[in-house]
């Protein structure tokens, strides 16, 4: 374990709880087993409430999301939380501990409520995956996360380089971590290119592979690709939507400018239409 994670292990929990007087001598071993669990829970949750790390906006995570922390934590998903890798729009990114074989994680924590709701329907709707979602914003940010975790599988199996995904929660998904010692890896905007071309052709391999998996990501641009270990991975597939979507043309052609626009800088003689080209002459989403 490294300097930077914090302990979660019940021994270093501060204190001792009064439960002698909660305990009914008349519960079933299963309400004791529940109680128990609910004051451990209460325990962690103190203490995350208390973590400088989890203080989000002047706040700390709502008592749902430290649950579904705590759940992973039980499951054996994650050991120990480390520090804040991002704070986005709509989510917190964090190292942590995972299970004795994994070793570090990223844990991406959705926030119910400072996410912009409406954006994300507006993603939502139209994917077949996601038909059943009512108005509820706590239940499309659950089905927004749902959906980043099964983009990662679907991706996987096409063949394209993300984060392993490993375990899905409420509004947190645990994946592999990208980076070591707790520093992250450098997204393709900071790093240094030593072959631009390969670069590009290896992005350019990845969405005709995600295309012909029938998705397409929807925000792909130098700062959702990461360079880690000599390889590039795509992250952050939540918004990614299925061809079945009625803008995923048009969030095709978006992406496809963004890696062009990219490239160009990088010297290159490459066009968002031309790549779009490539990509839809070369895929067959439809089989
Ligand atoms: N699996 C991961 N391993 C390491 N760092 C990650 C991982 N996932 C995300 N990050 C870091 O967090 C940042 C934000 O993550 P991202 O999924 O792009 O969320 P957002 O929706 O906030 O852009 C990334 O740019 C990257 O630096
Ligand atoms: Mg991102």
């Amino acid at each position: 374990m490294t300097e930077e994670h914090s302990l979660l292990e019940p021994e270093n929990v501060e204190g001792v709880g009064d439960e002698w007087e909660e305990i009914d001598v008349s519960d079933t071993e299963a309400d004791k087993v529940q109680r128990q669990r609910d004051r451990e829970f209460n325990k962690f949750r103190e203490r995350l409430k208390n973590t400088e790390q989890f203080k989000v906006e002047q706040s700390v995570f709502d008592d749902a999301t430290l649950a579904a922390l705590y759940k992973l934590v039980q499951d054996g998903y994650v050991q120990a939380f480390g520090g804040p890798l991002s704070s986005g729009k709509e989510a917190n990114v964090y190292s942590a501990l995972g299970s004795e074989e994994r070793g570090e994680v990223a844990v991406k924590v959705y926030r119910i409520n400072a996410s912009d709701f409406r954006d994300m329907r507006e993603y939502l709707v139209g994917d077949p995956r996601f038909e059943e979602l009512g108005g509820n914003k706590k239940r499309v940010v659950l089905a927004w996360t749902r959906k980043e975790f099964a983009n990662l599988k679907r991706a996987r199996k096409a063949g394209v380089r993300v984060p392993e995904p490993i375990a899905v929660q409420r509004n947190v998904l645990v994946m592999e971590f990208l980076g070591s010692d707790g520093e992250r890896a450098p997204t393709l905007d900071d790093a240094h290119l030593e072959n631009p071309e390969t670069t590009f052709e290896v992005v350019r391999e990845y969405m005709r592979r995600l295309y012909d998996a029938g998705l397409v990501h929807g925000d792909l641009s130098e700062y959702n690709i990461i360079v880690h270990d000599g390889e590039l991975v795509i992250i952050d597939l939540g918004q990614a939507v299925t061809i079945h979507h009625p803008n995923s043309g048009e969030f095709l052609t978006r992406d496809c400018a963004n890696v062009a626009s990219f490239f160009q800088r990088q010297g290159m003689d490459v066009r968002g239409d031309e790549l779009e080209a490539w990509i839809r002459d070369n895929a067959d989403p439809s089989k």
